[in-house]
């Protein structure tokens, strides 16, 4: 609390800018600021759900509720949650227009509508939606969050909306939590390079102007959310402070340097403090530390939940002073327009200090001048390319250089006219191929566009010789209850066939509903594998899933594995043509892949975790007993590297390391390849990660080419953060390492930064 109480007051930005000051921007928030009531004010800080404005059909507003929630209230921002339905862009644009002309009528002020776009157009049903953040990730391809990050902008504001909840960058560290496939996986330099694309890519390249084309982000969910140590979403997790800075802040500074406008806040705990009120984190590293003037918004009910389920406040009031004198500068409260009055109340009693509600105030107000909203509350602007086929086949690209072949005994390609059974309640599932957060929030794909080819219809597409027997299906309202009614059916079917292709994996779900208690596959899916598998008739396991549930036992049974993650509408077109071997496979895993329930690592573990290193001997390249690590992926073709070369044997802090390695393509197929750069601190002042991946590049060689990738990596990426929390280089040896080559390198001074960040 006491942190709370010294943070709490108006954080005027110290640091240097993250986002250079714009007078033109500044001006027009001063002056719209200098007229507003406190009525006013406090409304700016609430953001409700839509359906507080729905009328009965949820297609259209209704206008004595908006009359309510924009004249009486005065209400901010609206959200949009598509629990059960999912709007067209005409619609969600007729309202947003609605809610615009009463909000400029009533208060002067346009409302800053927000929509969670989480893979392309998420919640348009007519929009263009790519594979899951996860899937991205796998393509190793700074291209990818790129392109979606662009066509999700431009869709998005083809809707009249001008702010999305994306990018997703909570590192994705433990498999047994619910939201991984959200995120760009385990490594915190993958995925704050992939974020920090999409970032750019969503808010264009000048922050303070956005254009019509452009939205702003809401980069999430800060921070340390994705390690809840009971593996359960929104419960509490221990980060220790150094892995804290380093690591989980990492993906969210790329994006707040690159200009981030807004961020939404952890819903759980880090080290027993709710994140909503943690004043450390909210004031101290992001607004103060980054003098960063964007908004920070909570996440669902998260203001509640500091009383309903954390027990730090003790009622409504306290919690929401609490968390406005932490940081927080608008609190979606969903349902309750009484938050408004709350805050008013706040204030009168001096428990909000008013430098503390006008600098909020100013934070939401700089959000809609930046976004021209005060301009153009609504806009008429032409957006030819909306659900383009231009935006369908860079979807179709992603997947394809998505979908990580784990396993091939040369089985795949698969023979043109092999008679292949299809089976496994994912193989005639478009739901399954888009995981959740696709035209609703638990996913109902099926629903929306049947258009689109699950993997039995591209399969079917493809090959002359396709039958279906499902053996187990996903049944009823529980996505992990299933049927395994047909399991004798699809064994029969087998029988038949020459190949049994059996798509295995996950139902939908999202957040808190996608717990569960095993990380293991079904029993029930593992127990149809194995029937089929006792066919004697070889088995090709495609995976679908959102994070990597457990196969140990069924893997060796397979002739070959897929894991095709949450590949979205055009991953089984992709997986068709991978498997028919027209194209060829060139993902990564971009999370480990565990074996056994009790050892769920990551790639970047201590040295003497590994069994083989505990009597002492250090060996940099091995493996855990995984069963498939980060970074694995296998091609049709074959890469050979040679001549890893460090331009210096020895670097000071302020140096640039060149590294380079000659990378060839030894088969006889094209291929494309994700070229990763580690680093190993060989001595350290805290026990040093085993390797820490450092750089990456996806390349394309014909057969017989070779190519020589070049990375410029800065010494200070070598630092850590020491143990009393600051960052350090020190004096020593490091290995860096990239296809199986090692290069020695010295760094000859120890350096320790002043600044929280370097
Ligand atoms: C999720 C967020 C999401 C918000 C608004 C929350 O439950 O955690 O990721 O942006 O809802 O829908």
């Amino acid at each position: 609390m006491l942190s709370a109480a010294i943070l709490g007051a108006a954080c005027a930005p110290k640091g240097p800018q993250a986002i250079p000051a714009d007078s033109e921007v500044e001006a027009k928030v001063e002056k719209v600021l200098k007229g507003m009531t406190l009525e006013e004010k406090a409304g700016q800080l609430v953001q409700l759900n839509i359906s507080v404005l729905e009328d009965d059909t949820r297609e259209a507003i209704d206008p004595a509720k908006l009359d309510r929630i924009i004249g009486q209230y005065k209400v901010g921002s609206i959200l949009n949650v598509m629990n059960d339905h999912c709007h067209s862009r005409e619609v969600t644009a007729a309202m947003v227009r609605q809610i615009q002309e009463k909000s400029m009528e009533k208060i002067g002020i346009p409302c800053i509508y927000g929509l969670d776009m989480i893979h392309g157009a998420s919640y348009l049903s007519d929009g263009s939606l790519y594979p899951q953040e996860i899937n991205l990730a796998a393509t190793f391809n700074r291209e990818y969050p790129r392109l979606m990050g662009r066509a999700m902008a431009y869709e998005t504001r083809a809707a009249q909306v001008p702010w999305v909840f994306s990018p997703v960058m909570d590192l994705g560290r433990d498999p047994r939590w619910p939201r991984i496939w959200e995120s760009y996986g385990e490594d915190p330099y993958l995925q704050a390079q992939m974020a920090r694309e999409e970032t750019v890519a969503i808010q264009g390249e000048n922050p303070n102007r956005i254009d019509l084309e452009h939205a702003a982000v809401s980069i999430k969910h800060f921070m340390g959310y994705g390690v809840p140590v009971s593996g359960k979403d929104r419960t509490p997790a221990i980060i220790a402070e150094n892995d804290l800075r380093e690591k989980f802040f990492a993906p969210f500074l790329a994006c707040f340097r690159a200009g981030a406008l807004t961020a939404m806040v952890n819903s759980a705990s880090i080290n027993g403090i709710p994140t909503h009120c943690n004043a450390l984190l909210l004031s101290g590293w992001v607004k103060e530390q980054l003098g960063w003037d964007g908004l920070l918004v909570t996440d669902w009910a998260d203001i509640d939940n500091l009383f309903n389920r954390d027990h730090v406040a003790a009622d409504k009031h306290e919690a929401v002073a609490m968390g406005i004198n932490a940081g927080i500068d608008m609190i979606m409260d969903p349902y309750d327009p009484e938050c408004c009055n709350v805050i008013i109340d706040l204030v009168k009693s001096g428990r909000i200090p008013e430098s503390r509600l006008n600098d909020a105030v100013r934070r939401v107000l700089r959000l809609k001048v930046r976004l021209g909203l005060f301009d153009k509350p609504n806009w008429d602007y032409a957006y030819p390319e909306f659900a383009s086929e231009k935006f369908a086949r860079e979807s179709y690209a992603a997947a394809l250089e998505s979908e990580v072949l784990l396993k091939n005994n040369g089985i795949l390609p698969l023979k043109e006219n092999a008679s292949i059974l299809v089976t496994g309640p994912n193989a005639n599932s478009l739901r399954t191929l888009n995981g959740g957060w696709s035209y609703t929030w638990q996913g109902s794909a099926d629903d929306y566009v049947p258009q689109y080819n699950t993997i039995l219809e591209a399969l079917q597409r493809r090959f002359p010789k396709v039958t279906y027997a499902p053996g187990v299906k996903y049944a009823g309202e529980d996505w992990q209850a299933e049927d395994a009614s047909g399991i004798a059916a699809a064994v029969t079917a087998a029988r038949g066939a020459d190949v049994i292709v059996a798509c295995i994996g996950e139902n939908t779900y999202c957040e808190t509903p996608g717990n569960m208690d095993d990380l293991n596959l079904s029993a029930k899916q593992k127990e149809l594998v194995k029937k089929l598998a006792a066919t004697g008739k070889p088995v090709v396991l495609i995976l679908n899933e959102g994070r990597p549930r457990l196969i140990g036992d069924i893997e060796p049974l397979a002739a070959a594995v897929v894991d095709v993650m949450l590949p979205s509408n055009f991953g089984a077109d992709a997986l068709a043509a991978l498997l028919s071997g027209d194209e060829n496979f060139s993902g990564k895993l971009p999370f480990t892949y565990s074996k056994h329930i009790n050892a769920l690592h990551t790639y970047d573990y201590k040295v003497s975790e590994h069994r083989e290193t505990m009597a002492g001997s250090y060996n940099y390249d091995a493996v855990m007993d995984v069963q498939w690590p980060f970074g694995f992926g296998l091609s049709y073709t074959e890469f050979a590297y040679a001549n890893l070369k460090v331009e210096a044997g020895e670097f000071k802090a302020g140096d640039v390391l060149k590294v380079s390695v000659d990378v060839s393509n030894v088969g006889s197929r094209a291929g494309k390849e994700a070229v990763l750069l580690y680093s190993s601190d060989l001595v350290a002042s805290l026990i040093p990660d085993v390797k820490r991946l450092r750089g990456f590049e996806k390349i394309s060689l014909e057969p017989g080419e070779t190519k020589t990738v070049c990375f410029e990596l800065p010494a200070s990426d070598l630092a850590f953060v020491g143990a009393d929390g600051r960052w350090r280089l020190e004096e020593g040896d490091f290995r860096l390492s990239c296809g199986g080559q090692a290069a020695m390198v010295r760094c000859t001074e120890t350096k320790v930064w002043e600044t929280p960040n370097i």
